[in-house]
């Protein structure tokens, strides 16, 4: 495995490679076994697997937390070596945004405005819009992946992505979980152990309006109430429970076509999210 830190650098180490397929797995590092699972579906299927480890300043609409953000490079690098990940290309910030940066990729409409580009603010798919774009033209992969737990990052992935005509293959990863059945997330390490109890209940909503959903109840208000019981119930006063089309992510009032529904909670100080997808008629 090897690192590279240019975009020069990582297009010379591709090069010799291009005969083959190229993965490519974005990552902001501290990894954890929802990154790898990731890692293995790049691996089953590419000759040459990128993962790019790069903490984008620019989805982060707080200073504090971009501050905070865990950097772990070394075990980072060890997992990926672990994973058969044949070039790490792990950047410093002036590499992706040089001096006088003045471009943004913008999804516009109710996709990045609504539910987390409501709560983070416009700038944090903006930024993520921009820095995937920026490595998907460095690395030029026949595949990116991407996990299903940030549904609607994947949402306004595929939507540049079509529009620009970027020629890649997006790849859709299931939500890793614990066997508790959280879902796996850097920020699960700083719940407490009765903060992670109780975050439970998040997964428990999710499935509850499944089984609901399965059952035959259809009418999303109602489906939405009955998640909303649940959390409140476990003493959590979510951000927002919602279900929605899972590409443009407008509301919907039945479940006749598939429908997301997506939770984000805080507990205790930290902030997280889950969704799942019903199947629709
Ligand atoms: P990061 O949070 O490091 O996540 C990297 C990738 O791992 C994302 O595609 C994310 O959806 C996926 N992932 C995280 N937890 C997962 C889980 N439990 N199961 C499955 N996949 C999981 O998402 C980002 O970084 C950034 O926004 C990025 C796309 C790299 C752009 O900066």
């Amino acid at each position: 495995m090897i690192v590279v830190r240019t975009v020069a650098d990582l297009r010379a180490a591709l090069y010799p490679r291009r005969t083959g397929a190229v993965g490519l797995v974005p990552t902001m590092g501290a990894l954890h076994e929802g990154h790898a699972t990731l890692l293995r579906a790049a691996r089953a299927a590419d000759d040459t697997v990128v993962m790019s480890l790069f903490v984008n300043p620019a989805q982060f609409n707080e200073q504090a937390d971009l501050a905070a953000y865990p950097r772990t490079e070394e075990a980072d690098l060890a997992l990926a070596a672990s994973e058969g990940v044949d070039i790490v290309f792990a950047p410093e910030a002036a590499e992706m945004y040089p001096a006088g940066f003045a471009t943004t990729v913008s999804v516009s409409g109710t996709l990045a405005d609504t539910l987390e580009g409501a709560e983070r603010g416009r700038s944090h798919f903006d930024g993520v819009a921009t820095v995937v774009t920026k490595l998907l033209l460095a690395a030029l992969p026949d595949h990116a992946y991407f996990g299903a737990k940030d549904a609607q990052q994947v949402a306004v992935i595929r939507r540049f992505v079509t529009d620009l005509g970027i020629p890649v293959e997006l790849v859709v990863c299931p939500t890793s979980r614990d066997a508790d059945g959280l879902a796996r997330s850097s920020r699960n390490t700083r719940l407490s152990p009765d903060e992670r109890a109780q975050a439970l209940a998040i997964p428990r909503a999710l499935s509850g309006i499944q089984d609901a959903a399965t059952a035959g109840l259809r009418d999303t208000a109602a489906l939405r109430a009955q998640g909303l019981a649940h959390l409140e119930a476990a003493g959590i006063h979510p951000e927002y429970v919602a279900l929605v089309d899972p590409v443009t992510f407008a509301p919907v009032d039945e479940v006749a076509q598939p429908v997301l529904v997506a939770i984000a909670a805080r507990v205790g100080a930290t902030r997280l999210i889950d969704n799942i997808v019903l199947g629709g008629a």
